[in-house]
């Protein structure tokens, strides 16, 4: 091998992603919207289809991706063009029903599996989950079986509760040791569930097979719910509690962590997602597809002065 070649060989392995191409800089997430609860309804007249909580959106930026908002209800073909063009799917949390025909559920159901067919084939595409879209991947990975406990852990800020071997999961591998220290110690992991999922749980379903837990917690009444899982083979994370609100949400009746140190844990897990979609090389047929698709063309609401519990929403009627 002559030097040059050797240089090269370094650089590629330096820069470039598991499947040897170079990464994508300019990653594009999908972020999926849900239907308007009651409340929003009533104080967002406008005949809504659905919203995405601004939290998510900044989010992903902040960590180097644009972000392109999935609707709900859509074709066949609407959704597998979302995963042909997107380089990641994020399901946020929310208090979307799973069973609600042409709702949340059924538009990352559609989501789901296209996305498994995609790392199956060696095309690697990541999903994240947050809240109730951590939920939702255990409907979705049982083949929509709700496997979810009633439980208490609304509105409090925990430390999570790593399970043995999490060192060697993709999401805390590569995690600097004061990240690790700051989530293992401080009330930084802010939640806001009144379902949860149960190691038990998802063991009688055999998820375990595919999934990884990494952390758990306990409720109020001191059930031991999953924190943090992810998929063995495909880059699928969920976490139960809500990283994006500690740098976004700021409800004064609600406990959210906003200190240094909750914001570094904060853009840790952002910085991971998007990193993860970097490895990915999907991108729109044009420019022009591009522009009319991302989340530019639409402007959020500031919902917060109207008691919302975001503080900015991005509503669709489309
Ligand atoms: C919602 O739709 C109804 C029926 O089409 C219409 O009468 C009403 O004016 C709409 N409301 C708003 C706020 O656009
Ligand atoms: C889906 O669209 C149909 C008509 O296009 C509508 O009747 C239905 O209410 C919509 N469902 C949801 C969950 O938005
Ligand atoms: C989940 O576990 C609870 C006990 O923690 C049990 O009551 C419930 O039936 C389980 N649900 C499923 C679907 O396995
Ligand atoms: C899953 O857990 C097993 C056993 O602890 C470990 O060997 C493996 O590296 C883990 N994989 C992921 C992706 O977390
Ligand atoms: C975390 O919060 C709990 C109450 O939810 C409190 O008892 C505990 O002292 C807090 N821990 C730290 C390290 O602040
Ligand atoms: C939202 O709050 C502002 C300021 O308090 C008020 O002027 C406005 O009428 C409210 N809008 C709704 C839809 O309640």
């Amino acid at each position: 091998m002559e030097p040059q070649e050797l240089v090269l060989l370094v650089v590629a392995v330096l820069c470039g992603s598991a499947s040897g191409l170079p990464l994508n800089n300019r990653p594009i997430i999908g972020i999926l919207s849900q239907e308007l609860t009651d409340y929003m309804k009533d104080k967002f007249p406008g005949n809504y289809t659905s919203y995405i909580a601004a939290s998510y959106v900044k989010y992903v930026e902040e960590a180097g991706a644009r972000v392109v908002p999935i609707k709900i209800n859509q074709t066949e073909s609407y959704y597998e063009s979302v995963i042909d063009t997107v380089n990641g799917v994020l399901f946020p949390g929310g208090a979307a029903s799973f069973s609600a025909s042409g709702g949340y559920a059924d538009a990352a159901w559609k989501l789901y599996q296209r996305a498994v067919s995609k790392n199956n084939a060696g095309d690697y595409f990541p999903v994240w989950g947050t809240c109730l879209g951590f939920e939702l991947l255990t409907y979705l990975a049982t083949r929509q079986h709700n496997i979810l406990t009633a439980c208490d852990s609304e509105n409090v800020a925990l430390p999570l509760k790593f399970k043995l071997g999490y060192k060697n999961s993709r999401l805390y591998e590569d995690a600097p040791k004061k990240i690790l220290n700051i989530l293992a110690s401080q009330n930084v992991t802010v939640n806001f569930h009144h379902f949860c999922v149960t190691e038990t749980n998802l063991t009688a379903v055999g998820m375990d097979k595919d999934w990884n837990v990494t952390a758990v917690d306990s409720d109020s009444e001191g059930l031991e719910f999953v924190s943090s899982f992810e998929h063995k083979l495909h880059p699928f994370y969920g976490v139960q509690f809500h990283p994006e609100k500690n740098s976004f949400e700021w409800k004064a009746t609600k406990y959210i962590p906003h200190t240094a140190n909750a914001i570094l844990v904060q853009q840790y897990f952002a910085n991971f997602f998007v990193k993860e979609a970097r490895k990915n090389h999907h991108q729109f047929p044009s420019q022009d597809d591009e522009e009319a698709a991302l989340i530019y063309n639409y402007q959020p609401t500031y919902t917060g002065k109207n008691d919302s519990t975001f503080e900015q929403c991005y509503f669709f009627s489309d």
